[in-house]
């Protein structure tokens, strides 16, 4: 299993020293959150965190723009040091063109849906994906409660994956748990985020290492 800690729940007081936290763990991606204020009701950071965190850190940096216009930004997103760039479909008008474009700079493409949009929309996409990530909470927030019926778009999403003859990883995002880990785990998420149940736990590194043994 790919575990994704999300850097949104760290102590940003102390981001060098999460950072290298996260570096020294069994983590193999970290997940960053950029949030501006508009597509989801909260602003996170942006270009100059994300400099830090590639400064501290040679692991793949795992980044989800929760944006209105990400295009305006993807380069700027490639020179911040990102390597897979998940754009939210609900943020997009011309999805296949913004895939693209992530992919001829340099990137891994993601494609992220909110709970309330079906896996069916990935269809005309899937095949040209590396990431596909569906949202177990409503974006904007860490914290938050697991939305159980995720667990069946997981199976959807490896259906079509599978249909579709697509390299896309599955990847889940929100409220994630070593229970609801385990659940995503056996419907075909190879990838999982984890923020609160990472930070808040006693022992970090040690919390990383089970999610990844799940
Ligand atoms: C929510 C973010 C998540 C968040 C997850 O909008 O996309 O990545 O950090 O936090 P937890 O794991 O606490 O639900
Ligand atoms: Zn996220």
């Amino acid at each position: 299993m790919i575990v994704s800690p999300s850097v949104l729940s760290c102590d940003f007081g102390n981001i060098e020293r999460d950072v290298k936290m996260l570096h020294s763990s069994d983590a193999q991606w970290i997940h960053i959150d950029v949030m501006d204020g508009v597509f989801v009701p909260n602003i996170s950071f942006g270009f100059p965190v994300l400099e830090v965190i590639r400064k501290h850190t040679d692991k793949v940096l795992d980044v989800h723009l929760m944006i209105e216009n990400p295009d305006n930004y993807l380069v700027n997103f490639k020179n911040s040091g990102s390597d897979i760039l998940t754009v939210h479909i609900e943020a997009c008008r011309h999805l296949n063109r913004t895939i693209s474009a992530i992919k001829e700079l340099g990137m891994k493409a993601g494609v992220a849906l909110n709970p309330h949009t079906p896996v069916s929309a990935l269809e005309e996409v899937i095949k040209d994906l590396d990431l596909a990530l569906i949202m177990s909470v409503n974006p904007g927030f860490g914290g938050q409660k697991f939305i159980h019926s995720s667990i069946d778009k997981v199976k959807k999403l490896a259906q079509l994956i599978q249909e579709k003859k697509s390299n896309a990883i599955i990847e889940v995002d929100g409220g994630v748990n070593l229970e609801t880990g385990l659940e995503l785990k056996k419907a075909g998420a190879q990838a999982l985020v984890a923020g609160s149940f990472v930070f808040g736990s006693a022992n970090p590194v040690e919390t990383i290492t089970r999610l990844n043994n799940l």
